[in-house]
């Protein structure tokens, strides 16, 4: 699908700070030479001081939209005039438009991108056949929550370090949410159907996220939306107790595709030439 040439030659971007870690410009620069198209996608790093003057400046230079992330992904909101409702429940955007009239369109792609990722990887499981177990409560649990309620998935536990942001996190998604503790995983693991870490924890340079696997968890799946390394310590732990693994980086390539969509007028295709490609860039 194309929305015609305009749209081919557009320029787009990741804003955030610091940038230079962000693997979108290797995303969108693979799809932008597989489509053979002349739009561009950069880097544009803001120190957060300088957000608000160099934010409002990409417009006039000529950009099409952008791609937004840490720290700026809550404040861009404040930019929109049109925010969906998964950015608004979420608190958070990291796909922005800039549309002909002026304003701006916010979307948080980053739970499409988890649903993505599940239906592509785990094509089998049903939300509505058992309950979920959520580890963390910060921005990327919000996107991973909603994307759950949206599968129907009938309860939903939040295993965080701190507690008062799991009640928080219930508190905002209502009655199908849950505080648990990591002690009661064990009596709660034999119901439910898959286990997603959302915390930071695993992640380069960071322990690894410690959960007790025991062979009664086995049928869950287990998903890390922590992409780097692909393979964590808390997905090898899983593994070794035999429960079905998803890495995390195909939620950041799913993630990437309706910004790209919007802006060069392509649906693009996630396959396994750029999982590789980007898999590459992490080794
Ligand atoms: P993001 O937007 O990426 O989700 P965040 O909002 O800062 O980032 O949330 C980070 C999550 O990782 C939180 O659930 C955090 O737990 P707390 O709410 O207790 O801070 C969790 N996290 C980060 N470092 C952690 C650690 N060392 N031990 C346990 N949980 C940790």
């Amino acid at each position: 699908m194309t929305n015609g040439d305009e749209s081919r030659d557009a320029k787009a971007g990741v804003v955030g700070w610091p940038i230079s870690h962000s693997l979108s410009p290797a995303i969108h620069g693979f799809w932008l030479k597989k489509y053979r198209l002349s739009g561009s996608y950069a880097a544009l790093g803001i120190r957060p001081g300088d957000f608000d003057r160099k934010f409002s400046a990409l417009r006039e230079q000529g950009f099409a939209g952008v791609n937004v992330t840490i720290p700026f992904k809550e404040r861009v909101l404040e930019h929109a005039a049109e925010i969906t409702p998964a950015a608004r429940d979420t608190g958070a955007a990291n796909t922005l438009t800039f549309r002909k009239d002026g304003t701006i369109h916010a979307d948080n792609t980053d739970i499409a991108g988890f649903a993505r990722l599940v239906k592509s990887a785990a094509p089998d499981w049903k939300g509505r056949d058992g309950p979920v177990v959520v580890m963390g409560a910060g921005g990327a649990a919000r996107a991973v929550v909603w994307s759950l309620l949206a599968e129907k998935v009938p309860r939903v536990f939040i295993v965080n370090r701190t507690v008062s942001k799991a009640e928080t996190l219930c508190a905002h998604f209502g009655n199908r949410l849950e505080v648990a503790s990591p002690g009661e995983l064990r009596g709660i693991g034999r119901k439910v159907t898959m286990i997603v870490n959302t915390t930071s924890l695993g992640m380069k340079g960071q322990p690894d996220l410690a959960v007790e696997f025991e062979p009664g968890m086995r049928s869950a799946i287990v998903v890390d939306i922590v992409y780097n390394p692909l393979k964590t310590g808390f997905l090898k732990a899983a593994e070794r107790n035999g429960n079905r693994i998803v890495t995390g980086l195909g939620m950041l390539l799913h993630q990437a595709a309706p910004g790209f969509e919007r802006w060069f007028g392509v649906s693009p295709e996630v396959d396994s030439e750029l999982h590789e490609t980007i898999a590459r860039k992490l080794r």
